[in-house]
């Protein structure tokens, strides 16, 4: 039995954590803690919002009180920290928004923590969620690995090397049990599409042109986000307290390379011709700061707690495409509005 506080929950990663807890533990209370900002949406979590042991409170991590309240209602034991703004492009527009979530907000659910244990960390964790993107940019050849120093470019990268920052503080000066994972790029189902591959999914199905940064030759690692959801999990249910785990998914790919896996799976199920989407690669001008290449090396994970990830990437984008294309509803939902407004600053 355990009662565990999920932040961030009805956005990308943390539905599938969210879903995923559910259905594997149905003897822990989850409750899903999200303000439902542009990225959260409760369509994420449709499936699952009637289980008996999952509870949605819509909060801002950044609010104290009222995390401070959650802590105490729901008598929480373990945290898993996602909640955060997400994304580079809005970072470089809006640097403030990223370390009043990011920074603010993990200070805000860590000070709650302190306060709601009283020093009595038998059985409790808070586990914080990050990215490889801390580390900074790699050229042709190495790995980040747990140990390598941080060097974050984008204002993202910065909020969220600080709030990494922040719970290994906590963790030196009052023992606080904590743990943090540092993921490299997810994608699957339920992303918004406004990252590259739910994006580029979306303009290519309706013949919109695809802005490549740069010349397209930047290098990612990708991981399926079901993956990356089994990989929390292990890690929770197993980490050692104090301990950074890189999780990868052994799977780099420059982004022109990837762009055209996308254009092929996508006009292959469309009926299209082979190659026929590729007139819509558009070259534009490269982003500010522009991490090169990240790569990670997630051998200390495998090697002691055994996760590897699952799926092979072809499979995975092929689940991944068809997913999009599937659930047009979805799409359309969360792309009207405000959305419309962000795509034409970013792009027109
Ligand atoms: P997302 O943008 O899809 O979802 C973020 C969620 O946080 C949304 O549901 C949003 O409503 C919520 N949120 C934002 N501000 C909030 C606030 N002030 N209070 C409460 N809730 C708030 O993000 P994602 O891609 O699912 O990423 C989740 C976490 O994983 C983030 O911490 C991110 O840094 C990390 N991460 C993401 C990736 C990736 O490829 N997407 C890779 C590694 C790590
Ligand atoms: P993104 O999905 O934003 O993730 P991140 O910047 O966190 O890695 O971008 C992945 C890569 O794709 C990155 O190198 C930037 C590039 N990209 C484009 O070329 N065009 C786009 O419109 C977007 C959103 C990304």
């Amino acid at each position: 039995m355990r009662n565990i506080l999920i932040t961030g929950g009805a956005g990308f990663i943390g539905s599938h954590v969210v879903r995923l807890f559910i259905h594997n533990y149905p003897d822990y209370k989850i409750i899903n803690l999200d303000l439902l900002t542009y990225a959260g949406n409760l369509e994420n979590l449709k499936d699952i919002e009637g289980k008996s042991n999952y509870t949605f409170v819509k909060a801002d991590i950044c609010d104290y009180d009222v995390v401070a309240d959650v802590f105490s209602k729901y008598k929480i034991d373990g945290v898993i920290h996602l909640a955060a703004e997400s994304h580079v492009d809005r970072s470089i527009k809006d640097p403030f928004s990223f370390a009043k979530t990011n920074v603010m907000g993990t200070l805000s659910l860590l000070q709650a923590a302190q306060n709601y244990w009283e020093g009595d960390f038998n059985k409790k964790l808070f586990y914080h969620i990050s990215t490889d993107e801390v580390y900074g940019s790699l050229n042709e050849k190495g790995f980040f690995t747990e140990t390598t120093a941080y060097d974050p470019h984008s204002p993202y990268s910065a909020s969220k090397a600080s709030s990494d920052h922040f719970v290994r503080a906590f963790h030196d000066t009052y023992n606080l049990p904590v743990v943090i994972s540092n993921c490299s790029n997810n994608y699957g189902s339920h992303q918004f599409p406004e990252k590259l591959i739910p994006l580029f999914i979306n303009n290519i199905k309706n013949n919109k042109p695809l802005p490549i940064y740069g010349k397209g030759d930047n290098v990612r690692d990708w991981l399926f986000v079901n993956d990356h959801a089994k990989a929390i999990d292990v890690i929770f249910h197993k980490g050692k307290l104090g301990e950074t785990y890189n999780i990868g998914g052994f799977n780099e790919w420059k982004n022109i390379d990837l762009i055209k896996v996308l254009i092929s799976t996508v006009d292959k199920l469309l009926g299209r011709k082979e190659g026929a989407s590729e007139k819509l690669i558009t070259f534009i001008k490269d982003r500010a700061g522009h991490d090169f290449r990240y790569a990670i090396d997630a051998s200390k994970l495998k090697n002691e707690l055994g996760w590897e990830p699952s799926l092979q990437f072809e499979e995975g984008i092929k689940k991944t495409v068809q997913w999009y294309l599937k659930n047009e509803e979805w799409v359309k939902n969360v792309t009207s509005g405000e959305y419309q407004k962000y795509y034409d600053e970013m792009y027109e």
